[in-house]
């Protein structure tokens, strides 16, 4: 498999996730009031799936290696925009996670600042796949070796597992600390 494929196979996902929240800013448009659990879902998803697990893979996997090799001009550019664009996303999703705390204790105009940050979002990350897609990571792929590709699809499998302990020693301390206020979480 070459080293983009698991990244693409990545943006599937999230692009039927962003399909999802299409449907339910629809509903809103017509009335319906958001579904806080919903909400709640989408905004883990964009936070840990696509920023963490997927931005995270390509920015300090391929793009780190793609730093030390001679880009041109080009595809340099092309990778900070891409960078910027996760930065920006990245803000914007913690503007959504903010609001839908908002929104879970009763805060007025929560609904509208996740709606519209939802819709950012969705109008957002499709572009940016699709740059990822159809001309960046072709153009990547052509300055790694079949053997840098190789240890990079391991780099990528030890990322997603460190990163699903990770996630859930964070779920379980949160929890915790939620229980036992002032209390420190046990440390493993
Ligand atoms: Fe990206
Ligand atoms: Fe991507």
């Amino acid at each position: 498999m070459q080293v983009i494929g698991p990244l693409m196979i990545e943006h599937r996902l999230i692009g039927r996730m962003l399909a999802l929240v299409r449907l339910e800013l629809e509903g809103v448009r017509r009335g319906r009031p958001l579904n806080p659990g919903f909400v709640q879902a989408a905004v883990d998803f964009i936070r840990v799936y696509a920023d963490r697990v997927h931005h995270g893979k390509e920015e300090d996997l391929l793009f780190r290696e793609l730093a030390r090799k001679s880009l041109t001009p080009p595809d340099r550019a092309a990778m900070d925009e891409l960078v910027r664009e996760h930065a920006w996303a990245r803000k914007r999703a913690g503007e959504l996670a903010g609001a839908s705390e908002r929104l879970a204790g009763g805060g007025s105009g929560a609904a509208d600042d996740i709606a519209k940050a939802l819709l950012d979002l969705v109008e957002f990350y499709p572009k940016h796949i699709e740059r990822e897609d159809r001309r960046f990571f072709p153009a990547a792929t052509a300055y790694l070796s079949e053997q840098e590709q190789q240890a990079m699809l391991r780099e990528f499998a030890d990322f997603d597992r460190g990163l699903i302990h990770e996630i859930y020693r964070g779920l379980v301390a949160s929890l915790e600390m939620a229980r036992l206020p002032g209390q420190e979480p046990e440390s493993d």
